[in-house]
């Protein structure tokens, strides 16, 4: 009879954002993804490595990518790791610094993958709150973990923790402090520079938001060489595949549009926050390529429901803390103008 560890037969495993079959049917705002195509030099690079040599495996360093990264953010490359989607980083960080039984943490509600991951290697996981104004709750002074996952900014709700708090929380635990950046290209402040002075720090980056490449599978890390050295020795060897490795490098390279596009969602989305008030939502004010939107009745459930019998696909989350609301990604300002008519009729008494 075969047997499954104890903590993987228990755990009930992560559910991603629904993903309908007939996607192109729906104004698909559930999952975070951008409403714009990745940049051209992406699309160019990518049909530029289809061909013959897709039979050689892709470099194992990520070399060039890497060296992209470097110049955009200001690090040498050992500093950075390349990953199949930051997902892989998340996971290949508790493997590098929580034991079996040991504790790790992070702020409920956020990326509730870390709960799923956590499982799996079977280490503890303690949530710490949001009070009202989403300041951490019971945190101790010295607080005792191995890894710490901080959202920043928070998703689902959107909202940012302050330099300075991020810097207070770093020294106050004693193990690492693996800020979560994968919204942060879409707020106006990010913890880079941490990294390089306090040397419990980790950064992690998505390509799957602002670079318009969730379909590529592509993240990294920013971290002392040391920790990028723990993190090269887990991961997959061929983590990233040769069209990831272009497309991460190209990406990278393309600045100029990755600014387009953030600029026209960070407009959308305060447009679409106002119109939302207007309509007698409670809005939280986001730094997210989304926004936490509340109907007056406080029945998320019925407000998805009504969406989706329009079409418009939002996510609902049923935890006790989220209920009341629903998660929107900002589309295209068309996408939010019929989203917005919708909820304005859903929302009249
Ligand atoms: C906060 C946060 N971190 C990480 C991820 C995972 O991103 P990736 O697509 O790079 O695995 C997501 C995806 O939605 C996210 O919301």
């Amino acid at each position: 009879m075969i047997k499954l560890r104890k903590n993987i037969e228990e755990m009930a495993g992560y559910v991603p954002g629904f993903q309908p079959p007939d996607a192109e049917t729906y104004i698909k705002l559930n999952t975070n993804e951008n409403p714009y195509p990745p940049s051209p030099r992406v699309l160019e690079a990518i049909a530029k490595e289809v061909g013959e040599g897709l039979r050689r495996y892709p470099d194992a360093a990520s070399r060039l990518a890497r060296e992209e990264a470097g110049r955009v953010y200001g690090f040498d490359p050992s500093w950075i790791v390349l990953a199949n989607g930051s997902d892989e980083v998340l996971n290949n960080l508790i493997r590098a610094f929580a034991n079996e039984g040991e504790e790790i943490a992070c702020v409920h509600p956020s990326y509730s993958y870390y709960g799923t991951l956590a499982e799996i290697q079977g280490a503890r996981m303690r949530y710490f709150g949001l009070s009202p104004e989403f300041e951490i709750v019971g945190l101790p002074e010295k607080y005792d973990c191995r890894l710490f996952f901080l959202t920043n900014p928070n998703a689902p709700l959107g909202f940012t923790y302050s330099r300075s708090f991020i810097e207070e929380l770093a020294g106050r635990i004693t193990g690492v402090l693996v800020v979560d950046e994968a919204y942060v290209d879409f707020a106006e402040e990010n913890s880079l520079d941490l990294v390089r002075t306090l040397d419990n720090v980790v950064v992690t980056r998505t390509f799957s938001k602002s670079y318009s490449l969730a379909g590529m599978r592509l993240g990294l890390a920013i971290a002392r060489p040391e920790v990028i050295a723990a993190l090269n020795k887990i991961r997959d060897h061929y983590n990233v595949d040769r069209l990831a490795h272009v497309a991460a490098t190209a990406a990278l390279s393309d600045q100029e549009y990755l600014k387009g596009c953030v600029a026209k969602i960070k407009e959308t989305r305060a447009w679409f926050t106002e119109e939302l008030v207007k309509a007698g939502y409670h809005v939280i004010p986001s730094s997210g390529n989304f926004v936490f939107a509340s109907p007056p009745d406080g029945d998320g459930a019925r407000l998805y429901q009504g969406l989706y019998d329009r079409k418009i696909l939002v996510r609902h989350f049923s935890d006790p803390v989220l209920k009341h609301g629903m998660r929107i990604t900002i589309g295209t300002r068309e996408e939010m103008e019929r989203t917005v008519r919708a909820m304005t009729e859903l929302a009249a008494p």
